[in-house]
């Protein structure tokens, strides 16, 4: 059936990053990828060479909790190694990234270019950001939040909580 008359033609994506940790441009991504895609695959990196706050199994474990409402559409693991395998496993040739503003153009589209020349057959879909997460970033969340500022306006709730607790718990390994 041609797409104009209502079938969606695809079926599942994989949308992968740090989310250390998730914000509300993120989940605000998934959101509106759900209108077109039967399935989102929110896929953790986790042998990241960046030091991170959270662990991948808190970032797993909190992300799920963020998309425990959507009836099991949002599926959420972590991956190492390439993408593009990862997206083989899981049976998608589709990836999802966000574009905030033309400074990230470069990075992505290098990105891109590189996941489909390592498999030809997968292609990255960019959604632009909603201009009020457009200045919203997962490291910005975090250096406000160790500075001791509110991040309510930046990350779902369940997030919020996570990044109080282990901010405290930072805080009091540190007395
Ligand atoms: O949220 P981030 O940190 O910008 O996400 C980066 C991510 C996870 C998408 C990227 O680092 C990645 O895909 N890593 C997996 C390794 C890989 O496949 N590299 C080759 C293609 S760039």
């Amino acid at each position: 059936m041609p797409l104009h008359e209502g079938k969606r033609s695809l079926d599942v994506v994989v949308f992968p990053g740090s989310f250390d940790p998730l914000t509300k441009g993120h989940s605000d991504l998934v959101h509106r990828a759900l209108r077109y895609f039967d399935r989102v695959v929110v896929a953790v990196l986790s042998n990241s060479k960046k030091s991170t706050l959270f662990t991948p199994d808190e970032r797993v474990d909190v992300i799920r909790e963020v998309f425990a409402d959507q009836n099991g559409r949002v599926e959420v693991q972590h991956f190492s190694g390439l993408l593009v395998e990862f997206a083989q496993r899981v049976g998608t040739r589709a990836i999802l990234r966000g574009l905030r503003a033309i400074s990230d153009y470069e990075y992505e589209a290098q990105m891109a270019i590189m996941n489909r020349h390592l498999s030809s057959e997968v292609e990255t879909f960019f959604l632009t950001s909603r201009a009020e997460y457009s200045y919203i970033s997962s490291s910005l969340v975090r250096e406000v939040a160790l500075l001791g500022g509110e991040i309510t306006p930046f990350v779902p709730p369940a997030v919020e909580a996570a990044v109080h607790a282990k901010v405290k718990q930072i805080k009091r390994t540190k007395e």
